[in-house]
């Protein structure tokens, strides 16, 4: 079994693979997508090192000026998605969306270091990559936290890559939408409509490109005018984590300036991350920036954070958590906590299950040296992918494979459970 789950994986993989990026599925998502690909990268790793490499460069080779790495590099024409370019029109070489994502890349990037058989390649691409990514990190503690409070904001949900998570419904809801282009959704052509955004949801969405393009997609301002500005536990633990990989991957290169600003963000980040913290939830939660109130939302994104390196006390309270939730979901870990009525089995991040958020939750988990709750989240992900296959996301209580489907960042992150140097065994 385990041996065909690795051919499925990597033929997956090799499907989805356009050569210098990977489209996360084909039909829904035609395109490259920052997150994806990062995480993608890990898959290739298993078996072709330079392809693994390739992914992460072909991503930075479309970095903005300012640092930021856009969400989505439209290296085609397809008329399948909606928004294109005609749509963001931000005006870059090849074209690019506006926002950006999860900052996983650091943290690939150091893993691909770690482990690849080919040393002097990975010194040669990890030395080349360590500015770039640098600079991406230093674009979020720049422009997405101009007031230095140690955290930074996402503008936009899709930012967050939780797109219509329970978190973002009453910020995304006060978003203007007066003035909204009529337009056309094409996600619901490709997956079950019960499965994806609402149609309210995609015209806040929409209205948030249109108010950003018409701000020129000026980054130094945008945080400022921003109608959706959200401190989101799962974006920043993420950043955390790059940001600390990122420190000792310069440690190791000798790269002493970008080691020292990596440690500085670490430091800081992380003495305000503990702001989000929640004691009744028992996990962190979101802040609106915009009201300056907590979000009362008890989502996947408030466990997150176990990826960076919280202080242990925090991190068994996290066990705790998915121990709790793993009473009323079958499998581990939902995007939202079923007990909750907004809680919604198959719609996106609304309560299903992801297999890169059980692989980071995991990873972190293991670090922290809460192996039973890891080694939980390795076996329900592989009883997911047993039971429904390769799909983008999974209903927690049935199994049932949601979304797209032969996805390519689900089928790395099964190489990656499965690999001998699975650190969450
Ligand atoms: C989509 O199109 O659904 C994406 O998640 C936006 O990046």
């Amino acid at each position: 079994m385990t041996n065909a789950l690795i051919e499925n994986a990597k033929a997956i993989l090799r499907r989805n693979d356009k050569g210098s990026y990977t489209v996360p599925t084909h039909g829904l998502y035609p395109f490259q997508w920052n997150w994806d690909s990062a995480l993608s990268a890990l898959g290739f790793a298993h078996f072709d090192e330079r392809r693994a490499w390739r992914e992460i460069e072909t991503l930075f080779a479309h970095q903005w000026p300012d640092g930021m790495v856009p969400h989505i590099i439209f290296h085609e024409e397809d008329k399948g998605y909606f928004p294109g370019p005609d749509v963001w029109q931000t005006g870059r070489p090849t074209p690019t969306s506006g926002i950006t994502q999860p900052p996983v890349a650091g943290f690939a990037v150091r893993r691909l270091f770690d482990r690849v058989l080919d040393r002097d390649l990975a010194e040669r691409k990890a030395r080349a990559l360590l500015p770039k990514i640098h600079a991406w990190h230093s674009f979020f503690y720049r422009d997405r936290d101009p007031d230095g409070t140690g955290l930074v904001a996402i503008t936009h949900p899709w930012e967050s890559g939780r797109d219509n998570s329970i978190d973002w419904d009453a910020a995304l809801d006060r978003v203007p939408r007066d003035g909204l282009a009529q337009f056309q959704r094409r996600d619901t052509d490709h997956a079950d409509p019960t499965h994806r955004p609402t149609q309210h949801q995609y015209e806040g969405y929409i209205a948030l490109v249109q108010a950003y393009r018409d701000a020129g997609w000026d980054n130094r301002r945008l945080h400022a005018m921003a109608p959706f500005k959200v401190v989101d536990p799962g974006f920043n633990g993420i950043l955390l984590r790059s940001c600390a990989d990122l420190a000792d991957l310069a440690d190791l290169l000798g790269e002493r300036d970008i080691a020292r600003k990596s440690h500085d963000f670490v430091t800081k980040s992380l003495a305000a991350l503990d702001d989000l913290w929640s004691d009744r939830h028992g996990q962190y939660l979101c802040h609106d920036r915009q009201t300056g109130a907590a979000i009362e939302s008890a989502s996947v994104g408030g466990l997150i954070p176990v990826f960076a390196p919280i202080p242990k006390a925090r991190a068994a309270a996290i066990a705790d958590r998915l121990a709790t939730l793993a009473r009323t979901a079958e499998y581990l870990a939902p995007s939202h906590d079923p007990t909750d009525p907004r809680f919604d089995a198959k719609r996106y991040w609304r309560g299903p299950a992801w297999l890169i958020v059980n692989y980071m939750i995991s990873d972190g988990l293991a670090q922290a040296g809460q192996h039973a709750m890891a080694a939980r989240l390795k076996l329900d992900s592989l009883r997911l992918i047993e039971r429904n296959g390769f799909a983008e996301y999974y209903d927690p209580i049935t199994s049932e494979g949601c979304g797209g489907g032969s996805f390519t960042w689900t089928a790395a992150m099964v190489l990656e459970f499965l690999s001998a140097q699975d650190q969450a065994a």
